[in-house]
């Protein structure tokens, strides 16, 4: 294992480089409603609408969940082929697009993951498989979370320019255009992760969001989602957000806080020691995971009007009396499941606490087995913060 950053040629086109190990999700919603329902057995499961549609089939386990294999089809023609990435890079100052460059296929690999290499060491967690499946599970909880809602804005049905900052997989975005074909989405990122075959309304940039913003139009609508760990300064890229945005236009951050507990259950735990060492180098790195709950005051100073925050809860696993709240657990799980412990550990306790892999791996199984026990009442709180640029378009 390498212990510091180093560029990797990949050397396989970038169709080879996803297909080559990138997992699909199946819906274990329904298997989950089925095993609250008290139906145990493991079942075949058809994938459901929603949830970006451009992944292979593949099977997920479910942790404590009933553990349910299954497939999903990838019925979303629009979407349509599987594992190849878009190579897009933008010269953030004049707006150069180049397609498939050299530089996009190399990797920086540290410790078994890849991270990106655009402004390499910005941003604390992988770019790797493993990764980008984890994320789409976390799409689909937010898709619970918001009740399939794709925002909590009032944006009106017709939408003409939208942003997505910071789009991961883009699978937000894909689903955003697919639904407003009215809008030309444009998704950007550090990481050019996100597939080639996409809505025709929909573009993918590669982009510092914390760069000068530059587009030559105003947006309608600007979305940022699960960002805590990727700003040293939310409020000044809220406030490009209000530059960006046409009058009347509506900016959105949907985002989680670190684990807490009500009643004290988290006191004492491997789970709680993990949160703060996160919170120590998160802190390291300039981004401390701890800006969640300012972003309606930074909303307010950068000029916004009607900020609206909606809160909710992910549980770490199907403690909650809520059935909501027990899907969103078993979510929870499935991500822990799928290395959520490790992408968000890996890169920040070797590099900024100076642990070693044997020492992060003893520590995260202790983690882990606290996020399955029951009688740790631990959940992230979510927020959705949302507010118009005063003036009407
Ligand atoms: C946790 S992921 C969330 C992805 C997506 N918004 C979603 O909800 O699925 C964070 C993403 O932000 C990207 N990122 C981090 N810092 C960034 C920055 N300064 N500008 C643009 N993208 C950034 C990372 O590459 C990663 O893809």
């Amino acid at each position: 294992m390498s212990s510091g950053p180093q560029v990797l040629v990949a050397g396989v086109s970038a169709e080879n480089e996803v297909s080559g190990g990138r997992d699909a999700m199946m819906d274990v919603e329904e298997g989950l409603s089925t095993q609250i329902e008290g139906q145990s057995s493991a079942s075949t499961i058809p994938g459901s609408a929603g949830g970006g549609g451009h992944r292979q089939d593949a099977d997920v386990q479910m942790g404590d969940a009933s553990t349910v294999a299954g497939s999903i089809s990838d019925n979303d023609s629009a979407i349509g082929g599987v594992g190849s990435y878009a190579y897009v890079f933008m010269n953030p100052h004049n707006r150069f697009l180049i397609l498939g460059s050299s530089f996009l296929n190399e990797i920086v690999e540290e410790n078994g993951r890849t991270y990106h290499v655009y402004k390499d060491g910005k941003y604390m967690l992988p770019n790797d498989e493993v990764e980008l499946n984890r994320l789409d599970m976390q799409n689909k909880m937010w898709s619970i979370t918001l009740d399939q809602k794709l925002h909590l804005a009032p944006i009106g049905s017709n939408p003409q320019n939208v942003l997505d900052i910071a789009t991961g997989t883009g699978i937000w975005a894909i689903d955003f255009a697919d639904n407003y074909p009215s809008a030309h989405v444009i998704g950007t990122d550090l990481s050019a992760i996100q597939p080639a075959s996409i809505p025709s309304n929909l573009t993918f940039e590669l982009d510092d969001a914390e760069d000068d913003w530059i587009f030559p139009q105003k947006f309608d609508y600007i979305h940022g989602r699960t960002l805590a760990t990727c700003f040293k300064s939310p409020l000044s890229v809220f406030k490009k957000a209000y530059e960006a945005l046409a009058p009347g236009g509506w900016f959105e951050m949907q985002d989680m806080c670190l684990q807490r507990s009500d009643d004290g259950s988290m006191d004492g735990t491997s789970l709680k020691e993990w949160q703060e060492h996160v919170q120590k180098a998160t802190a390291f790195t300039g981004v401390p995971w701890t800006n969640v709950p300012n972003y309606k005051r930074w909303f307010i100073e950068a000029g916004f009007e009607d900020v609206t925050e909606v809160t909710f809860r992910w549980p770490s696993n199907q403690w909650s009396g809520n059935r909501k709240e027990r899907l969103l657990g078993a979510w929870t799980q499935a991500q822990i499941d799928n290395g959520m412990l490790e992408s968000v550990s890996t890169r920040l306790f070797m590099m900024k606490l100076g642990w070693s892999q044997e020492k992060l791996d003893e520590f995260l199984a202790k983690v882990n087995a606290d996020t399955k026990n029951p009688n740790i009442h631990a959940y992230s709180p979510v927020t959705v913060v949302y507010g118009r640029k005063p003036g009407s378009s």
